[in-house]
């Protein structure tokens, strides 16, 4: 062996968040997708990721905080490989060198064929040794240890930043999807228009989401409902700095007009349903994955919904780039997803 060792590589490219997770080692890296440039000259690159995110809402006008992938998809191919390059080299380190590595970057199930060729544009870029894109609800099934290669349907739920998939697998390929195009962040928008319209406060998006995290629940609890934050940010009216006072019930009552046209939204996905696959999958239940899936309650709501156990493992915002990396790692599985159609190689 060289100087550098050599190995699989899997990247989760998702709207919200990078993920990396290498061969031997597992996750080694989740930052937010975003990049920060001149506003001028967007060649000009002056952070990314974390570093990028920090400067949201605060940056000043002649800097730019660009999101390159967009709804799940590549919106511009040079900052996606930016993001790409910038966050593989801060997780292979000194170790390894990206040229010596075969990566698995996902692709979105929805992704159109421009935005195909983009993705492929930028992974191609990126500069690994040998590369393949695969769809991400394959490799979040691998990931969430679904039975991905048996001859049923198995039904599988990603929750996303901006997307959410529904897919049922069978036999190491998709029978059937249906990407929607709203996720977790919309929860996060309902919280801000909330909160200035009950409260009369002002609140940014980091604020938000962090509000969704640490008290958002997709079921009604009596204890949980009486935890309460105070929350600093601009009066609505008066645009002055001011404090309130936030419960998780009112972050309850701000999330349920999304959540519940999400859950309604995978019901309907559910119905739709060919009857011989529905056969397959209520013994099974369904697995659920991505970010959102993190959501307090959500598994116990969605299963009461849709009459279904709920298979969740602990880390759900780990499992695409964990299959990409299991992918990148074998022979075997790149040959049998490419056979499937489901992985395209570079
Ligand atoms: N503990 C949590 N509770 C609720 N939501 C969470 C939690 N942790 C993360 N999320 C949400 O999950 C979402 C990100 O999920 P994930 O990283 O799977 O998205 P992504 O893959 O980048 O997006 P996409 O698949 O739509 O392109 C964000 O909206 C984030 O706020
Ligand atoms: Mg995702």
């Amino acid at each position: 062996m060289g100087v550098f060792s050599t190995g699989g590589v899997g990247i989760d490219l998702g709207s919200a968040n990078l993920t990396i997770c290498l061969e031997n080692e597992g996750i080694v890296l989740r930052e937010p997708s975003y990049v920060l440039t001149l506003r001028e000259d967007t060649d000009q690159i002056l952070a990314v990721g974390r570093d990028a995110r920090q400067m949201l809402g605060r940056t000043p006008k002649d800097v730019a905080l660009i999101s390159p992938i967009m709804d799940g998809a590549v919106g511009n191919v040079e900052l996606t490989t930016a993001l790409i390059q910038r966050l593989a080299d801060k997780a292979l380190g000194k170790r390894r060198a990206l040229e010596k590595n075969r990566l698995v970057v996902s692709m979105s199930q929805g992704c159109t064929r421009v935005e195909q060729t983009a993705l492929e544009d930028a992974v191609r870029t990126a500069g690994a040794r040998r590369s393949a894109m695969v769809r991400s609800s394959v490799a979040a099934a691998l990931g969430a240890g679904v039975p991905i290669e048996e001859p049923r349907g198995s039904l599988l739920v990603c929750i996303g930043g901006a997307t959410t998939e529904v897919t049922i697998v069978s036999m190491n390929g998709v029978v059937a999807a249906r990407t929607l195009r709203t996720g977790s962040n919309g929860l996060d928008e309902a919280i801000m228009r909330y909160i200035r319209r009950e409260k009369g406060l002002i609140i940014g998006q980091r604020t938000a989401e962090d509000l969704k995290i640490d008290l958002a629940s997709a079921v009604r609890s009596p204890s949980l409902m009486r935890t309460k934050v105070t929350l600093r940010g601009r009066d609505a009216a008066s645009g002055k700095p001011n404090t309130v006072e936030i419960t998780a019930a009112d972050v309850h009552n701000a999330i349920q007009p999304p959540l519940e046209t999400l859950v309604e939204n995978i019901r309907d996905a559910f119905e739709n349903i060919p009857p011989e696959l529905a056969e397959d999958i209520l013994p099974q239940g369904l697995w659920l994955s991505g970010g959102g899936a993190l959501l307090e309650g959500l598994s116990e709501r969605l299963g009461e919904v849709l009459g279904l156990r709920v298979t969740i493992d602990e880390n759900p915002q780990d499992d695409v780039a964990l299959g990409c990396c299991m992918i990148a790692a074998s022979d075997r599985l790149m040959t049998r997803f490419e056979q499937s159609g489901c992985l395209i190689e570079i």
